[in-house]
């Protein structure tokens, strides 16, 4: 069975996860205003990701033979200034997110508890990737700002080069 701080942190992490879903959401919804449907798009199915983060602890805690306990969410911020801000936003979230999973792995090795530390293991390797994947647009829209889409489309073009 679970334990007790364990099964109350990970409902915390529960209720962050939701939010992120929120946020993203959010950000999505900012997009479709700006009929920039790709972005929205990416942002949206980031948001359904993230309930599945959430929907994966929530089994987990039932699995453990705890209890789960819904916290209240906060309302998401719902205007940007620039795409720029957006994927910032998204990047920093994303490492604040990591931070408190490796927060909750340390808890698990305190607490011996090894199923745990196993579950939270998956969450690790996503955060990486999550984190990746925010560096990597923003980085793409630093190569816009400073040498025109021309650059990008060119990269994307050599990008699909097969080895022989
Ligand atoms: Fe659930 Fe994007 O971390």
């Amino acid at each position: 069975m679970i334990s007790k701080s364990m099964q109350d942190a990970i409902n915390e992490q529960i209720k962050n996860e939701l939010y992120s879903a929120y946020l993203y959401l959010s950000m999505s919804a900012h997009f479709e205003g700006l009929n920039l449907n790709g972005f929205a798009k990416w942002l949206r199915i980031q948001a359904e990701e993230e309930l599945g983060h959430a929907m994966k602890f929530f089994d987990y805690i039932h699995e453990r033979g705890g209890q789960v306990i819904l916290k209240a969410i906060d309302q998401p911020p719902a205007e940007w200034k620039s795409n720029m801000e957006v994927f910032e936003q998204v990047l920093a979230h994303e490492q604040k997110i990591t931070a408190m999973i490796n927060k909750l792995y340390e808890q698990a090795l305190k607490e011996n508890d090894y199923p745990s530390q196993i579950l939270l293991q998956w969450y690790i390797n996503e955060q990486v990737e999550e984190e990746k994947n925010a560096t990597q647009i923003i980085e793409n829209l630093k190569l816009i700002d400073a040498h025109g889409t021309a650059v990008l489309m060119l990269d994307r073009e050599l990008g699909k080069r097969e080895s022989d």
